[in-house]
C-alpha cells in the first residue's frame, strides 16, 4: 500500500511539473525604469505582478505567464519601437503591454497591427493612440477624460484660469479639453503656455502666470518628479498667497510624490480616476496588499492601478481562451472586459473605441492622519467615455 501511495505521489508530481498541455504566455512589457520620471515604471510592473499574484490560481491548468521586461528609457519612441520589434520577432511574445509615454505607444502601434500582437496600454493617455491600431486596448485613461470635466467644473468656480502643459501629446490634449470645456461653460481663459517636456525651469513660466493674476492655474505635466518640480516652483513664487488656485488632472498631485511636495500641495484641487486615499473597499484592499508586498511606507499611484487593471484584462482574455491565445479573439475579449470592482471604481472597455470607461473624481490634497492625501470629494463624471472620441464622432 505504501509503495502504491509513493508511486501515485511521484506520478502526480511528475504530471504537476510538466503537464502534457503546458503553455507559456509571453508578455512583452515595455515601460520606463530610467530617464525622465523613470520612477514610474516600477509602479506599473508592481501593479501588474500584484494582480497576477492575487489571481494566479484562476489560470487554466498548465498555463504559465512569462514577463519579458524592457526599459524604454523614458519618452524615447525609437527605443520603444526597437524593443517591441525584438519582442515580436525574436521572442515571439503573445502580447505587448505597458508604456508610460505617448510617443512610445505611437511608435509601437504599427508593429502591433502588422504582427497582430494585442497591445494593452497601461498608461500613455493621448486620445488618438487607440485609433492607431485595432490591436490596442487601453486600460489606463485619456487626458480628455480628466481635463474635460475639470474644465466644466472650473468654469463654475473660477472666473479666469491660465493653463500650463508639457509640450507633447497628452499636454496638448489636456489644454484642448480644458479650454473647450471652460469656454462652453462660460469660463474665461487668461492665457495658455506650453513648457518643454524634459527638465523645464518652471520659475519663469510661473512668474508669467503670477503677472497675469488668474484665479486658477491648470497644470498638466507627466506624473513623477516633474510634478514635484511644479509644486516647488508654485510654492517658491508664492502663487497661492497671491490668490492663484492650483488645479489640474491628477498627474500634478500624483500619490507617490505627495510627501516630497510638502505644504505646497495642500489644497490643490484635481480631477482624476484614481486616488490611493479612496475609501472604496476594493481600493482599501488594494492599498493594504501593496503595503504588505512592497513595504509599509509604499503607496500605489494611478500608474500602479493601470498595471493592475491592465493585467486583469489580460488574465480575462487568457482564461476565456483557456490559455490558447488567438489575437483577434483576444481583442474581442479585451473590448468587452469589465470590472465593477476595480480599486478605482467600476471600469469597462468601450468596444467601439477600445478605451477604458471610468468615473472621474474631484479631489483635494489634505492632511489625513499626518500624511498628505488626494481626498475624493465628489464624483464629477460617471462612466466617462473618452470625450475627444465622443465629441468627434462621425
Ligand atoms: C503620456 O505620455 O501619455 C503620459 C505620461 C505621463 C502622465 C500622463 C500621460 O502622467
Amino acid at each position: 500500500m505504501k509503495k502504491i501511495l509513493a508511486l501515485t505521489a511521484a506520478l502526480g508530481l511528475a504530471l504537476g511539473a510538466a503537464p502534457a498541455f503546458a503553455q507559456t504566455i509571453k508578455i512583452g512589457f515595455i515601460t520606463s525604469y530610467s530617464g525622465l520620471n523613470g520612477n514610474l515604471g516600477p509602479y506599473m510592473e508592481r501593479g501588474m505582478r500584484l494582480y497576477l499574484k492575487e489571481h494566479q490560481k484562476e489560470l487554466p491548468p498548465g498555463v504559465n505567464i512569462e514577463f519579458l521586461i524592457r526599459d524604454d528609457t523614458g519618452p524615447n519612441p525609437d527605443k520603444a519601437k526597437q524593443l517591441a520589434q525584438e519582442l515580436i520577432v525574436r521572442d515571439k511574445v503573445n502580447l505587448l503591454a505597458g508604456v508610460i509615454f505617448t510617443p512610445n505607444a505611437m511608435a509601437m502601434a504599427p508593429l502591433a497591427t502588422e504582427a497582430k500582437v494585442p497591445f494593452v496600454i497601461m498608461n500613455a493617455g493621448t486620445a488618438v493612440i487607440t485609433t492607431r491600431s485595432p490591436y490596442i486596448a487601453r486600460l489606463s485613461f485619456t487626458l480628455w477624460q480628466s481635463c474635460y470635466p475639470l474644465g466644466q467644473w472650473a468654469a463654475k468656480r473660477f472666473k479666469r484660469a491660465y493653463t500650463m502643459v508639457s509640450d507633447f501629446g497628452p499636454g496638448h490634449d489636456c489644454e484642448d479639453a480644458f479650454v473647450r470645456a471652460s469656454k462652453e461653460a462660460g469660463g474665461e481663459v487668461a492665457g495658455t503656455v506650453r513648457v518643454p517636456l524634459v527638465n523645464p525651469d518652471f520659475i519663469p513660466y510661473m512668474q508669467r502666470v503670477k503677472d497675469a493674476k488668474p484665479d486658477a492655474l491648470m497644470v498638466f505635466i507627466p506624473a513623477g518628479k516633474t510634478a514635484t518640480a511644479v509644486l516647488k516652483a508654485f510654492g517658491d513664487l508664492g502663487l497661492a498667497k497671491s490668490g492663484v488656485k492650483l488645479i489640474g488632472p491628477g498627474d500634478v498631485t500624483t500619490d507617490e510624490e505627495l510627501e516630497n511636495m510638502g505644504e505646497a500641495a495642500l489644497g490643490v484641487l484635481t480631477v482624476h480616476h484614481y486616488s490611493a486615499a479612496a475609501t472604496r473597499p476594493a481600493n482599501q484592499a488594494f492599498v493594504a496588499a501593496w503595503k504588505r508586498d512592497y513595504g509599509a511606507s509604499e503607496t500605489p499611484n494611478f500608474v500602479a492601478v493601470g498595471g493592475y487593471d491592465g493585467m486583469a484584462a489580460i488574465m480575462y482574455a487568457i482564461k476565456e481562451q483557456k490559455g490558447k491565445l488567438d489575437p483577434d479573439r483576444t481583442m474581442e475579449l479585451l473590448k468587452n472586459f469589465k470590472d465593477p470592482n476595480s480599486p478605482r471604481g467600476p471600469i469597462s472597455v468601450d468596444p467601439a473605441t477600445r478605451d477604458i470607461v471610468q468615473n472621474e473624481y474631484l479631489r483635494e490634497v489634505r492632511r489625513v492622519g499626518g500624511k498628505l492625501a488626494n481626498v475624493e470629494i465628489e464624483t464629477v463624471g460617471t462612466a466617462v467615455k473618452d470625450p475627444w472620441k465622443e465629441l468627434n464622432k462621425k
